[in-house]
């Protein structure tokens, strides 16, 4: 893509047809509907966001998407992880097809995580599949939920039950929209940022601990390299491992005991990122406890939560639920928990099953 007057970092992502590009800039968001206009989409799109991220950043994106020739149909939902239902489906589908959207009519996702799942469930349900534009304005969107195509909404049951694989045609990613994040969400998104670094790469890790301050300062130059080598990892385990058959596990490195901190607390107490930072601790901490990890290294892993003001511990729990929680998770096959455990930070392997007796100590330990 041509045409930007700011520095734009591409991140491909190679998927055979499904292949697409992840812009990453500063300010580049008035320059969304250029972006648009070479996907060769049909001339209306239905953006949804919430009421927050459309009084931030609504008009000018919507103002961009005009003056590139798009007719723009806002289909908005309340802000909420609730609101990632099938009743705003329903109201969702209700609006593209009162306003005649048709097979060729992209729905683009302005917002979170929340708004990205929806509208991404949206585009490939609606006529049995429409084109998918992301334009992530939280750091965890931008860095994990906008990339790699999971798309779903949330049933009683549990989260994340109804969805797709459904591959955007492009991933949009303004940095400036940051700075309106409340701090506990950028904290959050840091968590999966620092999860990249134990999973795949050191030298990425060691950045992270060295420009701590700049990065907290959203500085340009390190946050955008945040962003761009967060990306290109998952880019990279997506690529190898599409729908998650086996490499693309190691992404929920944390996540296994993260979900059982998430639900038992009922998802009020821990946003997710850190009931993650306290699960990565757990599972540095099995990693020792089991030889197969140092404990200096183990120790890094724990700093570094502590330097972003992420929780590793937690408190009022019981090991004894936790661990009864974990064989709960929606990724446990054939009764068996598969927890991800760090090797040494940069590489991460998948264990089956872990004694509980293990799990217990470690526990204890981590207990507040
Ligand atoms: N599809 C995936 O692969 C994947 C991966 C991880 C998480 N998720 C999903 O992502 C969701 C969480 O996403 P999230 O953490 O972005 O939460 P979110 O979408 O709820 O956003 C957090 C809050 O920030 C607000 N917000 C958004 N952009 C803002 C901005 N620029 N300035 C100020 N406020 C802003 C939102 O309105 C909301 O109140 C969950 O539903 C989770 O299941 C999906």
């Amino acid at each position: 893509m041509t045409g930007s007057r700011r520095p734009v970092r591409t991140v491909r992502v190679n998927l055979g047809t499904n292949s697409y590009d992840i812009y990453i800039g500063e300010y580049i968001l008035p320059e969304l509907g250029n972006y648009v206009q070479g996907l060769g989409v049909g001339r209306k799109i239905m953006v949804v966001t919430n009421p927050l991220v459309r009084g931030l950043y609504g008009q000018v994106a919507v103002d961009s998407l005009q003056q590139a020739g798009f007719e723009v149909v806002i289909g908005e939902v309340p802000d909420g992880e609730r609101y990632k239902s099938l009743d705003s489906a329903r109201m969702l589908y209700d609006i593209a097809f009162e306003n005649g959207l048709d097979r060729k009519c992209a729905v683009l996702a302005l917002g979170g995580g929340v708004i990205g799942d929806l509208a991404g469930f949206i585009a490939a349900t609606y006529m049995r599949g429409v084109p998918f534009i992301q334009v992530p304005t939280t750091l965890l969107a931008q860095v994990d939920s906008s990339v790699g195509g999971k798309v779903a909404v949330n049933h009683p049951k549990g989260k994340n039950i109804i969805g797709a694989f459904y591959q955007p045609k492009m991933v949009f990613a303004d940095i400036n929209t940051l700075r309106t994040l409340a701090d506990r969400e950028f904290r959050a998104g840091m968590a999966e940022i620092i999860k990249y670094g134990i999973i795949w790469d050191r030298e990425f890790f060691d950045f992270l601990g060295e420009e701590h301050l700049a990065i907290k300062k959203l500085k340009s130059a390190e946050i955008s390299r945040v962003v761009e080598t967060s990306c290109m990892i998952k880019a990279q385990v997506v690529e190898q491992d599409e729908t998650e058959q086996g490499l693309r596990a190691i992404l929920n490195f944390g996540h296994t005991f993260g979900h059982a901190y998430e639900s038992l607390t009922g998802y009020n107490k821990y946003v997710h990122g850190e009931a993650v930072a306290i699960g990565m601790v757990s599972a540095a901490m099995t990693a020792v406890r089991l030889g197969a990890f140092t404990g200096e290294e183990g120790a890094a892993i724990r700093d570094m939560i502590r330097l972003y003001g992420l929780p590793d511990s937690f408190e009022h729990l019981e090991p004894a639920d936790i661990i009864e929680s974990m064989y709960h998770d929606k990724k446990v096959t054939a009764g068996k928990v598969r927890y991800i455990l760090p090797e040494t930070i940069g590489k991460v392997r998948i264990v089956i099953d872990i004694p509980h007796a293990v799990l217990f100590d470690v526990l204890n330990e981590q207990r507040k």
